[in-house]
């Protein structure tokens, strides 16, 4: 089986976390590199989780640092859903590794460069690095296969009633990308907020009693934890779109033109998924973007259970 050559770009919060793992050990992945951003907490513990997270499981994957702070305007990070330093109250081991050499842009250049028309990019954070990548090297729209990414939302919002908090955190970004040509597939808050694990679920990846099943039934019972306090549950928002690189039928897709919202208001971060044609002009036919809107959740903790017990090999 050919190997899908992957970067997946984060900001290793608590289900950025799952989805590395679940990347690292899924056999139909071949991980190039883990690119680092700010978002839920600040670039220096995003990539420093990141660092620790991939060495503490025994991989000599590349860690690429990226951008540390959006194109215009602050980061608000997300620690009150993921704490201070971004894995709640899990302390791994510092890795003493440095991170790549090259930074998240010219690593995703190279990889692109590497595997011509292969490359899958996974944005599971503020699409900040991807903006940068596809503005400073066009050349990435013929070379780059796909980018199935965490984020947006048909319909609602994370961090405001409209916005979700990747599109959110920057919003001139995600409209860079979803415009720039390369095909894109929206996995949003539509399905990812199906996408709920219980204790059951963490007793299954505990009861592997591997590195990789702890750490990801730690980060389970922190996130059990946060919503018996009123904060959210566990979601695995970043881990989904890991799956629809794998098993694309994981969700339901359905072909629409998206942007995101900069300049509004009380909107600005809405990803307007065009149901309609009301804003094309006749004949118009924009880029279009496969958006997710239907989870088959059993598949899902089915494809996530297979891939993380293979730390037990
Ligand atoms: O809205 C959910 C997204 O925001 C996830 O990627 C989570 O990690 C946070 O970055
Ligand atoms: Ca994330």
């Amino acid at each position: 089986m050919k190997k899908i050559p992957v970067i997946l770009d984060c900001d290793t919060g608590t289900d950025d976390a799952i989805a590395i793992v679940e990347a690292l050990y899924a056999p139909e992945l071949d991980v190039r590199a883990v690119t680092t951003v700010a978002g839920n907490v600040s670039l220096r513990y995003t990539s420093q989780n990141t660092l620790n997270i991939v060495r503490y499981l025994g991989f000599d994957t590349r860690v690429a640092v990226g951008a540390a702070g959006p194109i215009f305007g602050e980061i608000i990070h997300s620690s009150a859903t993921h704490g201070d330093t971004g894995l709640g109250p899990l302390v791994l081991p510092q890795s003493a590794n440095a991170f790549y050499e090259k930074n998240a842009v010219e690593t995703i250049l190279e990889e692109a460069r590497h595997a011509p028309g292969e490359l899958v990019l996974i944005p599971v954070a503020p699409m900040t690095n991807i903006a940068h990548a596809v503005l400073a090297y066009p050349e990435l729209v013929s070379l780059i296969k796909e980018i199935v990414f965490m984020g947006g939302a048909m319909v609602g919002g994370n961090m405001t009633t409209t916005a979700e908090f990747n599109a959110w955190a920057d919003p001139e970004a995600m409209s860079i990308v979803l415009n720039c040509g390369i095909p894109c597939r929206m996995i949003g808050l539509d399905v990812t907020e199906k996408a709920v694990l219980n204790r059951e679920d963490a007793c299954f990846f505990r009861d592997l009693g591997t590195k990789a099943g702890t750490l990801v039934a730690d980060l389970l019972d922190f996130m059990f934890q946060r919503f018996s306090e009123g904060g959210e549950d566990a979601l695995m928002h970043d881990g989904l779109a890991v799956a629809a690189v794998v098993q694309p039928e994981v969700v339901k897709t359905q072909p629409f033109y998206v942007d995101c919202e900069c300049s509004g208001k009380y909107t600005r971060g809405h990803t307007y998924v065009a149901t309609n044609e009301i804003f094309f002009k006749k004949g118009e036919k924009p880029e279009r973007c496969e958006v997710a809107l239907e989870l088959d959740l059993p598949l899902f903790k089915q494809f996530l259970r297979r891939v993380i017990a293979r730390s037990q090999a």
